[in-house]
């Protein structure tokens, strides 16, 4: 009553109250304890010692002892009985009320036991008190060690400052925490000197702030927890720790080399890779990091990048030239940020590069890329100018040019590269010409080069004036003196024709023209009384001049009709002229083009109707085959089920029979049946020598199956009658070659067909 009545905390006081008295008065003083003014408060109530039991202590005998209940109802016939956990296997009580522990026990596993006590009177049975709760203890004894969960790993950087947490380790331990026996504390066993160790923590620290790693990238360390601290037989564990240093960049770059020696050829592409410095860094690849320098009176001509392994790779930036320069000597530089003051001292942070550049065949160089002319057009045999080109090389062969493009319009002196015109040059058709001309050395190499040539053809005042297309001059019925009929312009093909003039070629009563300096000229009807009924035909000869230097006149006639009009010269009818029809060019034209087709037309008959022949001798087949399945056998002479024998037999000797001669010879000779073997063999050899010889006969098996996919079949013919139908080819048109070109498409037709069919 009074232990459930009183708090947690002070349950627990009261316990170690108990156990201290316990132990200095041990368990065989219980009478004196139940004397104690504590216990004897309530007179009708519970009496009985504050319960506690080591762990892990073998069971005895007569067992142990650990404490009496007591109960102020205790008499003589009173007997006490136990219950809860444990009670008969692992706790007693005898007569006296005295609790007896029978086995081993284990904190870790219960760590207290609840049971129930009861006294009766053992003559009746009855209760002579309410039942009690008690609780028993079990005490911790250091019966665990330590244990780590590592192995563990941890790193730290170099150079890392004094007391940077590396990283923590942890021991558990499974005795009671509130007991030395669960307190662990942690060691470092060795590598003190680097490394310190939190012992109520475990975190670990650098205790330096020198830790390198390019002299050691990793440390092994052990460390030891144990427990009971300050106590005499604690329990340990130990551990390995391992920690790995981190790189950071604390090394300066170095060449590895005091000097460095390239050979290269001349003609290398600007960006070529020359060659590798290579960079000494003791450093892991991430911090090697070297900045370069090229000298600077070689950096317009060299470069340095980094290669994937950080490297120094010389590179190309201009281009090189033996016959310029042949040796290259500068010195590069390297630095490198790093964490100061850096791990090496004195690094050799220049070197000497030496560059011999190798000479090349190189082509032919013009001393242009492009050439330009201006030639005047019509002006034949000059000369257009001239080209050069020189072998760059120090040996250096002669140069042969020429123009391969065939269309170009100048010839070109193999030697001096002078360049002469073939034909003169009509501005008109092409007014600028662009080709090429190559330069190749006289050399087994024959190295060449290309330079391109343009010709301007430059104008010169060679065409006529024209009339402009579109003007329409008419006379209106009505029109008056003075009307202008129409305006008239001009065209010239050459460039820049100027100013054109305009003047009546011949006097004329009727007309007159007007220049309106503006390249156009009105044409003026200086007398009306026009009609459309007797009217004759009107032709102005103008004369046109063009504004080149010299000047080029032209005479062209303009028709001017005659028509009926509306109001505003809106044009009803005009007088009709007989037109002079057709120009004689293209009435020779037109015939030529008749002629032509009616050749083709001829020599396509006429092929069509030699071809029809040549087939036609011979019974014209459509071209298939005839597909004659033989699929039986026939049972000889003696199957006379399916072939009537006598016929065969008979067929020749009674040639009379049918009237149709078809089955001549193929069914000839067969003696009778009793014929002896030797006749039948022989006639046997007649037939096969008849048929062999004979390329019209059909075979005379008779025909069973025939397949005909008609003509629409996709499948060609296989066929080999399908040949016959180049019979016709055995004509040979070979003659239209000579014809001439008119007839060369004839000639390709047929002359090729010739060819291929044989
Ligand atoms: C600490 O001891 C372990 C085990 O003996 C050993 O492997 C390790 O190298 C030692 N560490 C140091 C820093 O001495
Ligand atoms: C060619 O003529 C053009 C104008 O017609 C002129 O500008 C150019 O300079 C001339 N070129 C040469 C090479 O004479
Ligand atoms: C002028 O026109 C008249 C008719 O109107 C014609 O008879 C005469 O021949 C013309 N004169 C000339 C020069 O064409
Ligand atoms: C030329 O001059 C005439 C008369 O001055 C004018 O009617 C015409 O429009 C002009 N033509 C052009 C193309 O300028």
């Amino acid at each position: 009553m009074m232990i459930r009545s009183v708090g947690k905390r002070a349950v627990r006081t009261f316990l170690w109250t108990a156990f201290l008295h316990f132990i200095f008065t041990g368990a065989e003083h219980d009478e004196d304890v139940s004397k104690s003014s504590v216990l004897q408060r309530e007179k009708r109530e519970w009496q009985w010692n504050m319960l506690l039991v080591y762990e892990e202590k073998q069971p005895q005998n007569p067992p142990e002892k650990i404490g009496r209940l007591k109960n102020t109802f205790f008499n003589k016939n009173a007997a006490f009985r136990l219950s809860g956990d444990g009670a008969g296997d692992t706790f007693s009580l005898n007569e006296f009320g005295e609790v007896l522990v029978l086995k081993k026990l284990d904190r870790e596993t219960i760590s207290s036991y609840t049971l129930k006590a009861q006294i009766i009177d053992s003559t009746n049975g009855r209760k002579l008190e309410e039942d009690t709760e008690f609780t028993i203890q079990v005490q911790d004894i250091n019966d665990h060690t330590p244990v780590f969960s590592g192995p563990y790993t941890g790193f730290v950087n170099e150079r890392a400052e004094r007391g940077t947490v590396v990283m923590k380790v942890r021991a558990t331990d499974k005795d009671d925490p509130s007991t030395p026996n669960g307190i662990v504390t942690y060691k470092l066993l060795n590598g003190t000197s680097f490394f310190r160790i939190s012992d109520k923590t475990g975190e670990i620290f650098t205790t330096v702030d020198t830790l390198d790693r390019e002299t050691q990238s990793e440390y092994t360390l052990m460390v030891q927890a144990s427990d009971m601290p300050g106590l005499e037989g604690g329990r340990s564990a130990s551990t390995v720790v391992t920690i790995s240093i981190h790189d950071i960049n604390d090394n300066v770059a170095m060449f590895s080399k005091q000097s460095y020696h390239f050979v290269v050829k001349e003609d290398v592409p600007v960006g070529f890779k020359i060659g590798t410095l290579d960079i000494k860094d003791r450093d892991e690849k991430q911090n090697k990091k070297p900045i370069f320098t090229v000298d600077h009176s070689h950096k317009d001509i060299f470069d340095l990048e980094l290669n994937e392994n950080n490297d120094g790779v010389l590179t190309l930036k201009k281009g090189l030239d033996y016959e310029m320069k042949k040796r290259y000597t500068f010195t590069v530089t390297v630095k490198e940020n790093v964490a100061q003051p850096p791990d090496n001292t004195n690094p050799r942070t220049s070197a000497q590069i030496d560059i011999t550049v190798e000479d090349v065949d190189e082509p032919p160089v013009f001393t242009k890329a492009e050439y330009t002319f201006n030639v005047t057009e019509g002006q034949k045999n000059i000369i257009v100018g001239s080209v050069s080109a020189k072998d760059p090389d120090k040996d250096s062969y002669r140069i042969r040019y020429s123009i391969k493009d065939p269309s170009s319009p100048v010839n070109i002196n193999s030697e001096t590269g002078q360049l002469t015109l073939k034909t003169a040059l009509d501005r008109e058709t092409y007014d600028v010409h662009v080709f090429h001309v190559t330069a190749e050395e006289e050399s087994t190499r024959k190295l060449d080069s290309y330079a391109m040539v343009r010709i301007n053809v430059l104008d010169i005042n060679d065409n006529d004036p024209d009339l402009a297309e579109g003007s329409d001059v008419y006379i209106c019925e009505k029109d008056e003196s003075g009307t202008v009929i129409g305006v008239i312009g001009a065209i010239d093909k050459d460039e820049n024709p100027g100013k054109f003039r305009f003047s009546l070629a011949g006097k004329s009563s009727n007309f007159s023209l007007y220049d309106n300096l503006n390249n156009t000229a009105s044409v003026i009807l200086t007398h009306g009384g026009f009609s459309t009924q007797r009217s004759v035909e009107n032709i102005l000869e103008i004369e046109i001049t063009d504004g080149g230097t010299p000047p080029r006149k032209s005479i062209r006639p303009v028709r001017v009709r005659v028509c009926a009009c509306r109001s505003e010269r809106q044009i009803e009818y005009c007088a009709a002229y007989s037109k002079s029809g057709v120009s004689v060019s293209a009435v020779i034209a037109i015939l030529l083009c008749i002629l032509t087709i009616l050749v083709i037309v001829i020599l396509f008959v006429l092929r069509k109707r030699y071809q029809k022949e040549v087939i036609l001798g011979k019974p014209f087949r459509e071209i298939h085959e005839q597909l004659v399945a033989y699929d039986e056998e026939g049972g000889g002479e003696m199957d006379t089920n399916i072939y009537d024998v006598s016929i065969l037999t008979s067929a020749r000797s009674d040639a009379r029979l049918g009237p149709d001669p078809a089955p001549p010879a193929m069914y000839s000779v067969v003696k009778k049946p009793s014929a002896c073997k030797g006749d039948m063999a022989v006639m046997i050899e007649v037939k096969k020598d008849e048929a062999d010889h004979d390329r019209d006969g059909i075979p005379y098996d008779t025909l069973h199956i025939y397949g005909y996919e008609g003509t629409e079949s996709l499948a060609g013919s296989l066929s080999s009658l399908e040949s016959s139908s180049s019979f016709g080819s055995e004509l040979d048109y070979d003659f239209l070659n000579d014809w001439g070109p008119r007839f060369r498409t004839l000639a390709q037709i047929y002359g090729s067909e010739v060819n291929t069919s044989y």
